[in-house]
């Protein structure tokens, strides 16, 4: 019984040897230790031995279970530390290794104008609102004093989609609509930014698709005088202190008087240079005191209330505003015109 326990012990160290992997070991415990292992068989025979033999044979056999378990935890411990090893090696990290740059997407820069020129009239208490770029004739022409077959159609060459729907060719359809859902309540006091269309063949200066901001304000008493501060305040924060404005008489069917608003060039500081032609100002929008006919259209009695309205190109602003040469590049997304505008 010594004899074969000594065999099984070295039967067992010897494949304990080849284990090649922890699974192995484990399996090794079962098939040496386990309770329908050899060594169990054997102390389960001890009952045929005589009671000097007995201890003994005990002792050796208790022995050899030890060495063998020792021998496998031994293995296992020190697999257990390779797989360790060879798991923080694999998952070292290289702090010097420059990172990886993650592209940042940013706000168009007409986006970005557009927040820019809400914010200072947010600051002046006017609140934003929005229309269809999809528009009736009525909105867009009619109830602007623009009747059908009425000439100044012509300064708006426009993109039909039946006889009376077309995309808007201004923003000025917003002030309609905000006029006849505030059911002749005051005060207006409002900005429409949005994308508008016309019938224009693209260049550097041209797009069939651009951007204005609309301004419209009704209460008792609006003046002139107010429509003139209010855009002296506007350009100002636009464009720096030192900003002018000039107003020159022009004609829009929905407002009366009308003006033309220049502002000192922003380049020469008014001296004339190239992007000014030489004259010190610069043409931003147009603007007026909103025609009777108009208020009287969209419910406000022209006896009691005025207003001033005035509308701008937000390209046209950005253009001077960043010194860009054609308005083109806001709409052929090159990043490397993008970009630039990343941190302004
Ligand atoms: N709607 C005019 C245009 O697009 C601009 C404007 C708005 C003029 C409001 C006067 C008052 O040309």
């Amino acid at each position: 019984m010594k004899d074969r326990l000594e065999a099984l012990k070295q039967e067992a160290l010897q494949e304990l040897e080849q284990a090649a992997n922890t699974q192995h070991l484990n399996e090794l415990k079962v098939k040496y230790l386990g309770k329908k292992g050899p060594i169990t068989e054997v102390l389960r025979g001890m009952g045929s031995l005589s009671a000097e033999e007995r201890p003994v044979i005990g002792q050796v056999a208790n022995d050899v279970r030890a060495a063998i378990a020792e021998g496998i935890e031994a293995k296992l411990e020190q697999y257990r530390k390779e797989e360790t090893e060879r798991k923080l090696r694999q998952e070292t990290i290289d702090v010097t290794l420059p990172g990886r740059a993650r592209p940042a997407g940013a706000i168009h820069p007409l986006n970005k104008v557009i927040e820019e020129i809400e914010a200072i009239f947010i600051g002046m208490g006017y609140t934003v609102e929005e229309g269809p770029e999809v528009e009736t004739d009525y909105f867009n022409f009619e109830a602007l004093n623009l009747p059908k077959d009425h000439p100044a159609r012509d300064m708006q060459d426009s993109f039909y989609i039946t006889e009376d729907v077309l995309l808007r060719t201004h923003t000025s359809p917003v002030q309609v609509r905000t006029m006849q859902r505030m059911k002749g309540s005051i005060p207006v006091k409002i900005i429409c930014p949005g994308k508008v269309y016309r019938r224009d063949d693209d260049d550097a200066t041209h797009s069939h698709l651009f951007t204005q901001i609309e301004g419209l304000v009704i209460d008792k008493k609006i003046r002139m005088s107010d429509l003139k501060g209010t855009l002296q305040q506007f350009v100002q924060e636009m464009f720096g202190k030192q900003t002018q404005i000039r107003l020159r008489p022009s004609f829009f069917p929905f407002t009366e008087p009308s003006a033309e608003v220049d502002v000192s060039c922003m380049m020469c500081g008014g001296a004339g240079c190239r992007t000014c032609k030489q004259t010190g100002w610069l043409e931003i929008l147009g603007s007026g005191m909103v025609h009777p006919r108009v208020l009287e259209m969209s419910g406000y009695d022209p006896e009691e209330y005025s207003g001033f309205a005035f509308g701008m190109g937000v390209e046209r602003i950005a253009m001077l505003k960043y010194g860009i040469e054609d308005i083109r590049h806001f709409y052929t997304n090159d990043l490397r015109f993008l970009q630039q505008f990343v941190h302004i």
